[in-house]
């Protein structure tokens, strides 16, 4: 299965626990997001399907990863844990693959309050399958028999408390994704000649809801990444130096430690691939390593953009020794 080198762990580790063996797409440069060419390279006959994440709620380049699933026959997974309200030429992030995933958890523009999750598809026997999948196994729907547990699986139902609040925080998504929107064109226009900081383009007819603000460092003498960005929280600015998302790094992932010491699903006999296979992702990596991670508030707007564009112009100023 094809995934983003970008995700949160969440993003990714279904996949192995599924039985299926993750291959990890590059991003575009410069981006967080796939690049359909990067996509492309990896399908070969043992693909059984593509996840696509709109990481931080900027849209994918989610037309053309369709038509690539389409042209090769496989179901496309949209990952909108990050990207609740954001869409691509009016249709919304979501719409566009064989189903969706939204992330609920408390951080999310459409929270169930603690944690928590919604699958999206046109595909009424899919969501039966889901809902099976999401309730240990239990019959629903007409796709299986009744009475039955069709799978071994655990219990992944939300309480009504859970319910109450996600469907009250979904009336409030618009608003929300509006205010992140004005926030963030604001602090470009404010910081459209600065050139140590660079926010992301937004491409023709994307739409994105900033679940955060990447921002691209492009280096001032004696000030690395780190230093420019504890100098700015240092002025209470909410930023991390680095989005620390690239799970194939991580020692789970290069271990292969999913079902304890076995190996599996790399180790299945029905796997025929290269179980050590290894994913250089040099855009990805490229990418994290020369942005920041700007935290976006709820409840920010102009008044908060100016705030931060004089905070940056500030650290800028003293890291050119003015
Ligand atoms: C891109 C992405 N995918 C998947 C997940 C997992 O979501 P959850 O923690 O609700 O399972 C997250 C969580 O933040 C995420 O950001």
């Amino acid at each position: 299965m094809v995934v983003p080198a970008i995700t949160d762990p969440g993003g990714m580790m279904p996949v192995p626990l599924c039985g299926c063996v993750p291959v990890v797409a590059d991003t575009a440069p410069g981006s967080f997001n796939c690049d359909v060419d990067q996509i492309e390279a990896l399908i070969g006959p043992l693909t059984s399907a593509i996840i696509v994440a709109h990481v931080a709620g900027e849209p994918a380049d989610i037309r053309a990863i369709v038509a690539l699933a389409d042209r090769h026959g496989l179901p496309l997974i949209e990952d909108c844990a990050q990207a609740h309200g954001a869409s691509m030429d009016g249709k919304p992030l979501g719409a566009y693959g064989t189903a969706a995933a939204f992330s609920t958890m408390w951080g999310k523009h459409h929270s169930t309050g603690g944690q928590g999750g919604v699958v999206f598809s046109r595909d009424a026997a899919l969501i039966d399958q889901v809902r099976t999948a999401a309730d240990r196994g239990k019959p629903s729907g007409s796709t299986i028999p009744a009475g039955r547990n069709a799978i071994a699986s655990l219990n992944f139902n939300q309480d009504e408390l859970a319910s109450a609040i996600g469907r009250a925080q979904l009336s409030r998504l618009p608003d929300i994704v509006d205010r992140r929107r004005v926030f963030v064109e604001e602090l470009r226009i404010r910081l459209d000649d600065e050139p140590a900081v660079e926010l992301p383009e937004v491409p023709t007819g994307a739409q994105p809801s900033w679940w955060f603000l990447r921002v691209r460092y492009h280096g001032i003498e004696g000030w690395d990444k780190e230093r420019f960005a504890a100098a700015l929280a240092a002025e209470r600015v909410p930023v991390n130096a680095t989005y620390a998302a690239l799970p194939h790094t991580y020692e789970w992932f290069r271990e292969r430690r999913v079902f304890g010491a076995s190996g599996f699903p790399w180790t299945a006999t029905e796997y025929r691939g290269d179980p050590d296979r290894q994913f250089p992702c040099p855009n990805a990596t490229a990418a994290i390593a020369d942005h920041m991670v700007l935290q976006v508030m709820e409840s920010w707007g102009a008044a908060e953009a100016e705030l931060i564009a004089t905070a940056i112009e500030k650290v800028v100023t003293v890291a050119r020794g003015g």
